[in-house]
Parts: structure tokens; sequence; C-alpha cells
């Protein structure tokens, strides 16, 4: 039986659904507002929150996610995103290709960070709600989280520094927020309580890092943790795309994650010489040993 061509078409209408943009000729609508009233109005992380939340942000709110934006853009070459981002521009590549094989191995090892640490927060919270201190929720919520992600939890502790300088600027700007009744203050509290619970369980300080404090804003403004990796990989894009530039700008070719002259290590045989005979000989033994046993 042939189908309504009305229903046909209704369907296809149906097949994109959204509710951020609508585009006619001549006309952009973002969540309902005119491009043409944003532009020049609106700031680009107002922007970021009216496309992924439907409404534009607060002033407070706005301030905290640019703060978390502006943190996460980079950490240097060592970090294996930026390192491959330049490596590939080395091979050819072009920008957005550099971009995407860096981006492309920013996932629960490296970036994931404070997805994880969101997730935990959430999870402490959930124990606080049964009354606990927000320490004995930490501690109740430990072995759920290290079941789940393992023993080190994401967003404190840090190789390189022993202080991390971008949290205590972050949590001083969650400090006014919460003091000027932008956001809670639930999520400070509870970052602030896992430090030390760490810290005591170490008997050395675990300071929060870089994930944990920019996990404490995206949670206090309501991000989910997966949108809170997906925040933290747009902030990091663009230390991403800085060094692709830079590197062609530079020039250089296939340049491997090494210089030549620092040999990477070899585990294998020994040199040996190549005897096609000898070779035979050892495999026929060889099966006929197997046979045998
Ligand atoms: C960065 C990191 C690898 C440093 O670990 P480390 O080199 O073992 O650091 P330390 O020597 O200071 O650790 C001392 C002890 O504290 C533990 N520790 C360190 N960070 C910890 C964390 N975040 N959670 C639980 N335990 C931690 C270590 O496992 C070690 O325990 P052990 O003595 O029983 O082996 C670790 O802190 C980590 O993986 N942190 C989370 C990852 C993260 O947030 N990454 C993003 C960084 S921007």
């Amino acid at each position: 039986m042939s189908e309504d061509p009305k229903a046909i078409i209704d369907g296809a209408e149906r097949w994109w659904s959204t509710s951020i943009i609508d585009v006619h000729p001549g006309e952009i609508d973002i969540r309902g507002y005119p491009i043409e009233q944003l532009i020049g109005t609106i700031t680009f992380p107002e922007m970021i929150w009216l496309m992924v939340r439907g409404e534009l942000p607060t002033a407070g709110q706005a301030r905290l996610l640019e703060a978390a934006l502006v943190a996460s853009v980079d950490h240097g070459p060592h970090a294996p995103s930026i390192a491959i981002s330049r490596m590939a521009i080395t091979c050819g590549a072009e920008l957005n290709n550099a971009m995407a094989s860096a981006i492309n191995v920013l996932g629960d090892v490296h970036g994931g960070a404070g997805q994880q640490c969101m997730e935990f927060y959430q999870m402490i919270r959930r124990h606080a709600a049964n009354g606990r201190d927000l320490e004995a929720a930490v501690e109740a919520a430990l072995p759920e989280y290290q079941e789940k992600h393992g023993k080190v939890v994401g967003g404190f502790g840090h190789r390189w520094h022993p202080v991390d300088p971008r949290t205590a600027p972050l949590l001083g700007l969650v400090e006014e927020a919460a003091a000027a009744g932008e956001v809670t203050g639930e999520y400070i509290a509870i970052g602030r309580a896992v430090e030390s619970v760490l810290t005591r369980k170490k008997s050395k300080p675990i300071p929060m890092n870089i994930d944990g404090s920019t996990a404490v804003i995206f949670s206090e403004l309501g991000f989910e943790p997966d949108m809170g990796r997906g925040l933290f990989i747009l902030s990091r894009s663009v230390g991403i795309l800085s060094h692709a530039w830079e590197q062609k700008q530079q020039g250089g070719r296939i340049k491997g994650p090494m210089p030549k002259n620092i040999p990477f290590t070899y585990t294998g045989t020994r040199r040996r010489s190549f005897d096609r005979e000898l070779d035979q000989q050892k495999i026929a033994t060889a099966k006929a040993d197997r046979r045998r046993a």
C-alpha cells in the first residue's frame, strides 16, 4: 500500500528536529533571537551558553564559564594532544586535520579527568543527602568512584605543579559568585572536602588541579559531566589550533615525538645474521618437538 504523499513530506520535515536554530532565506534565529541582534552584543561564552542551554546566562554565570574556558586552553607540547596537533602539521596535515587528530585522543585517559571528577562530585552529593557531613560523604562515595574509574581521583594532584596556579583564581571566582547568590557554593565545598580527605589519606597534599576546579565551576553552573568534557575540549581546541598554526609558521617536516638523536628503547632479539637454511631447520625442529610433546 503506497503511503500518503503528505505523510511522507511531514515525516521528511520531522527527520531532523532542532530547537537550537531556525533558518530561512535571509533569516537566522538562534534560540529565537535574530543573529543580527546577537552579533556585537553577546560574548562568545554567552553564545556557548545560549547554544547548549537554550537561554542566555546571567552575567555571573557567563563570567564563571568564561574563566573556566580561559584557564584550560593549553598545557604545552608535553600534553599528547598538543604534540599530536604539531606532529600532524609536520606531516603535511591541514589545520582541521591536525585539530581533529589531537581532539581524537582526548578521552577517558587524557583530558577526561574533569568529567570523572564531576561524576565523583555528584556521587558525593548523593551520599551527603543522607545526612552525612561532606568528608564522610567523600569516604562513602570513594569506593563507588574507584570501582568505576580506578584508585586515582581525577581532578586532584599534578605531575608538574605542586600547586596548580589555575586553581586559586578559579575557586576565588566561585566564592565571589556564591557570595553574590549566582551559584550555591555546594560544589566548591564538595571539592574542598575531597582535597582534605585525599590529603589526610596520603599524608601529603593532593591539591585540586585545573580539572577539579573547572569541575567545580561546571557543576555549580548545572552542567552534566559529559558536557563538562565537551566544554573542556572546546577550550583546549584553542591551544590545539594555536600550536598547529605556530608549527605551520615554523615549518619542519615529519617531526616525531623526540629528536632523532634520542633513541627509543629496543627490547627484542639481539642483532643476528640471516640464514634461511638454518632458519628453516629451526622451524622444522620446533615443529617436530611440538608433535612429540
Ligand atoms: C598526577 C598524578 C599522576 C600524580 O600522581 P603521583 O605521581 O603518584 O603523585 P604523588 O607521588 O604525589 O602521589 C602520592 C600518593 O598519592 C596518591 N595520589 C596522587 N594523586 C591522587 C589522586 N588524585 N587520587 C587518589 N590518590 C592519589 C598516589 O597514588 C600515591 O599513592 P601511593 O603512595 O599509595 O602510591 C595523580 O595525582 C593523578 O593521576 N591525578 C589525577 C589525574 C588528573 O587529574 N589529571 C589531570 C591533571 S591536569
